[in-house]
C-alpha cells in the first residue's frame, strides 16, 4: 500500500490503451478487473500516434515519469509508422526540429531495461482457431539486445566500410559497393544478457514444474552472437539439473513448432529467433485475438496484447479482447495475485468452451463488449448471458 493521509489502493496500475482498438480491449480487461475486485488505483498514461503528431514524442516524458511510480503497467496497442511517413503526419510547428519517430514500446523496453518478453501460448480446449489441443507452451525472449540493439548504418559510413574490410575476410564481396547501394545491421549479444534470459526461462520452468527448456539458435551459422547464447545456455543449465535442456535452429523449431507441438514445453531465444517463434506460437492457439505477453524487468513490468491497433477496427468493439484479458492476468500473476490470476484464466477458459460469446475471428458476431462482460459474468461464477450467439 502506497503512502498518504487516506486509504490507498494496494496497487497503483499505469493503464496505457494507446491507439485504435487498444482502447476497446482495453476498456473490456477493465471490467474483468474490476469483476475480480482488484485494490488498484488505475492511473491513465498519454502514448501513441496522437502524441507523437502533437508533441513530437510517442512516449511523452510524463508517462515515463508515470512509469517509474507504478507496480506494473497494462499497455493496449499503438499505431507505428516509417520514419518518413511519421514526420509527414507531425504538427506542423514541429517539422524540420528534429523529432524522429520511435517506438514507445521499444523504448519503455529500453529505458526499464525490460529484458524478458514473456508469452504463454496456451490452447484452452473448445478454441475452434487451435491447430491442436493440448499445446501449453512458453516463450522466453530476450527483449533488449540482438538484432534489435538498434546499431544500423545505412547508407554505410566509409570508416565503418574500412574496418569491416580490414577485419572480416568474409565482407569483400560487399567491400567496393557504394555507400547507399548496402545496410549494415549489428546483431550484439552479451553474455549478461543471454545469461540471464536464459537464467529466466529455467527460473519459470522450476517454479511451474515444467520439464524441459529449449534453446533456439542458428549458432552453426551465426556463429558468434548466437555461439555466445548458446555457450550462456548450457552454462545456466548446470544449475538446474531437473529440468532438461535441449537446443536446436530456430528453422528446425518453426517446423517442428508446427508439426509437433506437444513435444516442446519452454523455450528461450535472442530477441529476433524469440519475435517469430512467439508469434508462430501464438497462431496455433488462436491469433492475434489471443496472443499475450509480458515485458519484465528488475523493477516494472508491462504486459499487453501482441496485436497491432487494428485502425480499421477501430472504436468498432469488434476486437477480440481475450488477448489483453490474459494480459492482465498475467500482470496479476506477476503482483502475486494468484488466486485472481487463476480465476480470471478460468472464466476465460470456461467462455471459450461454452462458446456463447465469440467475436469475429472466432467465426462469431460477439463484440469486445459482450466478450469482456461474459468473462467478467464467468470470473463471478454467474452464466453469461447469451449475447453474440453464433
Ligand atoms: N504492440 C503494438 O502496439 C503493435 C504491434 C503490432 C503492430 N502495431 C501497429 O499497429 C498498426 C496496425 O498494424 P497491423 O494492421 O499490421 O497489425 P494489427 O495487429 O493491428 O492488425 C492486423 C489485423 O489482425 C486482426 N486483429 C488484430 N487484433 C485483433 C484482435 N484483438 N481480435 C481480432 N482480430 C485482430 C485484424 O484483422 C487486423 O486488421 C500499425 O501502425 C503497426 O505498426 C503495433
Amino acid at each position: 500500500m502506497r503512502s498518504g493521509g487516506f486509504a490507498m489502493s494496494k496497487y497503483r496500475i499505469a493503464w496505457l490503451p494507446g491507439d485504435g482498438i487498444g482502447n476497446d480491449v482495453m476498456e473490456a480487461a477493465r471490467v474483468v478487473l474490476d469483476a475480480v475486485e482488484l485494490d488498484a488505483e488505475y492511473v491513465h498514461g498519454d502514448i501513441g500516434w496522437e502524441f507523437w503528431c502533437r508533441e513530437g514524442d510517442a512516449l511523452p516524458v510524463r508517462t515515463v515519469h508515470l512509469l517509474k511510480t507504478v507496480d506494473a503497467a497494462l499497455f493496449g496497442a499503438v499505431t507505428s509508422k516509417p520514419v518518413k511517413a511519421a514526420e509527414a503526419e507531425l504538427a506542423p510547428e514541429l517539422k524540420r526540429r528534429g523529432f524522429t519517430y520511435r517506438s514507445p514500446i521499444v523504448r519503455m523496453r529500453q529505458l526499464f531495461d525490460l529484458f524478458v518478453c514473456l508469452r504463454p501460448t496456451k490452447a484452452y480446449p473448445g478454441n475452434p482457431l487451435n491447430h491442436k489441443e493440448g499445446i501449453d507452451l512458453v516463450v522466453f525472449r530476450e527483449n533488449t539486445e540482438d538484432l534489435y540493439a538498434g546499431v544500423e548504418f545505412g547508407p554505410v559510413p566509409h570508416e565503418l566500410a574500412t574496418t569491416l574490410k580490414r577485419l572480416a575476410p568474409p565482407f569483400a564481396p560487399f567491400a567496393d559497393l557504394p555507400a547507399d547501394e548496402y545496410a549494415v545491421s549489428c546483431k550484439i549479444n552479451t553474455k549478461r544478457g543471454s545469461e540471464r534470459i536464459v537464467r529466466a526461462a529455467f527460473e519459470f520452468a522450476k517454479l511451474h514444474g515444467r520439464r524441459k527448456v529449449t534453446v533456439v539458435h542458428k549458432a552453426n551459422v551465426v556463429r558468434a552472437t548466437d555461439g555466445l547464447f548458446l555457450e550462456e545456455a548450457r552454462k545456466v543449465a548446470k544449475d538446474f539439473a531437473q529440468i532438461q535442456m535441449d537446443d536446436a535452429n530456430v528453422d528446425a523449431v518453426c517446423m517442428w513448432l508446427v508439426k509437433n507441438p506437444l513435444a516442446y514445453d519452454v523455450l528461450v531465444a535472442p530477441n529476433l529467433y524469440g519475435d517469430i517463434i512467439s508469434d508462430l506460437c501464438a497462431q496455433m492457439v488462436g491469433g492475434l485475438g489471443f496472443g499475450c505477453s509480458g515485458n519484465i524487468g528488475q523493477k516494472l513490468a508491462v504486459f499487453e496484447p501482441t496485436h497491432g491497433s487494428a485502425p480499421k477496427y477501430a472504436g468498432q468493439h469488434k476486437v477480440n479482447p481475450i488477448a489483453t484479458i490474459l494480459a492482465a492476468k498475467m500482470m496479476l500473476d506477476w503482483l502475486g495475485e494468484r488466486e485472481k490470476a487463476q480465476r480470471i484464466e478460468l472464466a476465460v477458459s470456461e467462455v471459450i468452451k461454452d462458446g456463447w460469446v465469440r467475436t469475429y475471428d472466432m467465426g462469431g458476431t460477439g463484440s469486445t463488449r459482450e466478450m469482456g462482460k461474459a468473462i467478467a459474468a464467468a470470473v463471478g461464477e454467474t452464466k453469461p448471458v447469451g449475447v453474440g450467439r453464433r
